[in-house]
């Protein structure tokens, strides 16, 4: 069998696999309706039909692969998931997004499992605020995880900040101003629509990369970023002589869907052919077996839309998906 290509020559490379759909915070942007939502229902893989999947991926030409949620540092046996996947032929670059409430207690332990970096979500840097996005999270945690996750060398250390209006457009000066003498690559993302739910609030906090850039360049100018690259949709920036980096990842003003390099699975076993898509290819259909694994991946190429719709097309922007963000990780 041959490699992972689409039909319209986009080669995938890059896995983002859902370990568990559980989450010890409520966005309330992932999770708009807590109620509508039942995460914890789904039949959560185990960590041998998760490393038997990622072995069959890699087979067919995955490189990288980021552990998401829900909160993928919930599941327990997450460092024994990171060693195992570092023994898989072909596997160059394991990553992981997390919230990093429990960065603090964990990141020694997966940095010595084979884990490579970190990108951690923080939406706000004042406590109340952070409070209140988070549905009741303590902004000290997170703050204590990033320092963690720096010190134990899970570098880069990325920061996701979804930038909205009225909630954290306040703080975003002082995002860009954490990139000045610190290490760490701060990205704004625009708010994402995916679900009904998110319609209302959606109307009233999007805001396009456009605006955000301004906000940021009243710091200072921003200087294309040189060196580094990355792997996804981020574009990088530096404000001259800063430590880090500024990122703008944005899905719905700008679609980087030319370059879309990553399939997804979710906690339950099923491929997500692109973010914003209705179709679900179920991997628990080869009952563990590699060549049906690898049949599945190769059958869920032709279900990737180029672009998706969720810019363009008022009618599908809120029904681009059967989950929420925290059922499909990001
Ligand atoms: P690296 O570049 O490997 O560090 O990963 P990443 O930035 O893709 O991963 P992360 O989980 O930190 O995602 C950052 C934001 O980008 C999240 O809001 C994701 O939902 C979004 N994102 C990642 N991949 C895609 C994609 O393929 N399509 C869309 N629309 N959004 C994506
Ligand atoms: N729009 C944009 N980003 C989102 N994330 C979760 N929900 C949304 C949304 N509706 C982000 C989280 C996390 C990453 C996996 O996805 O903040 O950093």
């Amino acid at each position: 069998m041959g490699k992972l290509v689409d039909p319209y020559g986009r080669e995938i490379d890059y896995l983002r696999v859902s370990v568990i759909d559980r989450c010890n915070l409520k966005c309330f942007y992932c999770v708009p309706d807590v109620g509508s939502c039942s995460p914890d229902v789904s039949e959560v893989m185990s960590l041998e039909e998760i490393i038997k999947i990622i072995k069959a991926a890699a087979s067919l030409g995955i490189k990288k692969v980021r552990l998401t949620g829900g909160e993928p540092l919930v599941r327990k046996d997450i460092v024994e998931m990171v060693s195992k996947i570092s023994e898989i032929e072909g596997i160059t670059d394991i990553s992981l997004t997390t919230n990093g409430v429990m960065l603090n207690e964990l990141a020694p332990a997966l940095v010595k499992a084979g884990l490579n970096r970190v990108n951690i979500s923080l939406d706000s840097m004042n406590p109340a605020n952070f409070k209140k996005i988070t549905r009741g999270g303590a902004l000290k945690k997170t703050q204590r995880g990033i320092k963690a996750a720096l010190k134990a060398g899970l570098t880069p250390v990325k920061i996701n900040v979804v930038a909205m209006k009225g909630i954290n457009d306040g703080e975003i000066e002082e995002f860009v101003k954490l990139t000045l003498d610190n290490d760490l690559h701060v990205r704004f993302i625009e708010y994402m629509p995916i679900s009904k739910s998110h319609q209302k609030q959606w109307g009233e906090c999007f805001m396009p990369i456009s605006e955000i850039q301004e906000l940021c360049e009243k710091i200072g100018p921003l200087e294309e970023e040189q060196t580094y690259r990355g792997n996804g949709p981020a574009a990088y920036y530096r404000i001259q002589g800063a430590k880090g980096l500024v990122g703008f990842i944005s899905p719905v003003s700008r679609h980087f869907c030319g370059k879309c390099n990553r399939l997804r699975v979710t906690a339950d076993g099923k491929i997500k052919p692109c973010l914003f898509s209705m179709d679900e290819i179920d991997l628990k259909e080869a009952g563990g077996d590699e060549e049906k694994l690898k049949e599945l991946f190769m059958r869920s190429l032709d279900l990737r839309p180029d672009p998706h719709q969720v810019d363009r097309n008022p009618e599908s922007r809120f029904n681009c998906s059967k989950r929420e963000m925290q059922q499909i990780g990001g």
